[in-house]
């Protein structure tokens, strides 16, 4: 039985569960300081954090390639110091797969193909199937076209699809995404956007960490905030989550931009990471600012 799928009528065991999960690395860096997360299978979860408040880390965790240094941690009923350890990994490889930030790491063979098909292989499936999986995996990430392309004729969206290929064709039941749409220019990250949501739809469990408050409500049915102490800061719906602005400032995901309009100085909140234009005078509305637009659920705004 899968960890965490509900069977004569139990309550589902969650499939990741943290109790007091701290990380340091070297023994020094603290990267988390004190989480207590519980994640069910199916859930759609995004991981929203400033740089550096340990998203690429606790993804790390959940699956399975670092142990924390303490507290308990369980993933799909393993415990993830042991999978750390190298005990049980590559079933649990199976059943989760991590699509990392720079896609340069997943990307290591000739061909598109050879990498989409280097999982299966490594399970020792016949032929066969390692030909149906590749097939799936390529065409759900639409780029069965590139598939005898060299992973650096690509272009940076391209890579980012075939890395997602590469751990889709081990057919995981948990996608852990760590920033997928970071770098990419609109229409690509949007087209992205779209894909991930499928892959949602198809049921699996998707975790992505991101600090991209516009693709929060589309991929997200739930949004767990790591503040700049480490730490679970917030846990909540989408919308409540992106509502709060007061939390969205001490998260550092927005910030209080302070600029004048003719000689009125007065503040509003920008997404971090956007660039302001033309401040300090630029004439452009007043309080209700560009960080809600790309903030709010709903609307078609973010679409190309
Ligand atoms: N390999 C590493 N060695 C030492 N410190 C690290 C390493 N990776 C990350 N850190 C530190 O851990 C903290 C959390 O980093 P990270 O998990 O990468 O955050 P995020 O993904 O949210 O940007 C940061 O302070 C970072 O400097
Ligand atoms: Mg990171």
């Amino acid at each position: 039985m899968t960890p965490g799928v509900p069977s004569n009528g139990r309550a589902a065991e969650p499939l990741f569960r943290l109790r007091g999960v701290r990380f340091s690395y070297a023994g020094r860096n603290v990267a988390l300081d004190g989480i207590d997360l519980d994640v069910k299978a199916g859930e759609r979860l995004v991981l929203l954090g400033a740089n550096g408040s340990g998203k690429s880390t606790l993804l790390k965790l959940l699956d399975g390639i670092i142990g924390p240094s303490e507290g308990e941690m369980t993933a799909l009923g393993h415990e993830v110091a042991a999978v750390a350890a190298g005990e049980d990994a590559f079933r649990f490889h199976r059943e989760v797969g991590l699509v990392f930030q720079d896609p340069d790491i997943q990307l290591f063979s000739a061909t598109v193909m050879d990498d989409v098909a280097f999982g299966p292989l490594q399970l020792g499936l016949p032929a066969v199937e390692v030909k149906e999986r590749v097939d799936e995996a390529l065409a759900a990430m639409e780029i069965t076209d590139l598939a005898n392309r060299a992973p650096f004729e690509l272009s940076g969206g391209e890579k980012k699809r075939a890395a997602i290929a590469s751990v889709l064709s081990l057919r995981p039941d948990v996608v852990l995404l760590d920033e997928p749409t970071a770098s990419l220019d609109p229409r690509t990250k949007w087209v992205l956007v779209d894909l991930i949501v499928r892959m949602g739809l198809a049921g699996r469990t998707l975790i992505t960490a991101t600090h991209e408050l516009d693709i929060v409500p589309i991929i997200a049915d739930r949004v767990v905030v790591l503040g700049e102490d480490r730490r679970v800061m917030a846990d909540g719906k989408p919308d409540e989550i992106l509502d709060d602005r007061d939390l969205l400032v001490r998260a550092n995901l927005i910030h209080e931009h302070l600029h004048e309009h003719g000689g009125i100085r007065h503040s509003h909140p920008h997404p971090c990471g956007e660039h302001h234009d033309g401040d300090p005078d630029d004439g452009e509305p007043v309080a209700a600012g560009a960080g809600e637009a790309s903030m709010s659920a709903g609307g078609d705004g973010r679409r190309p």
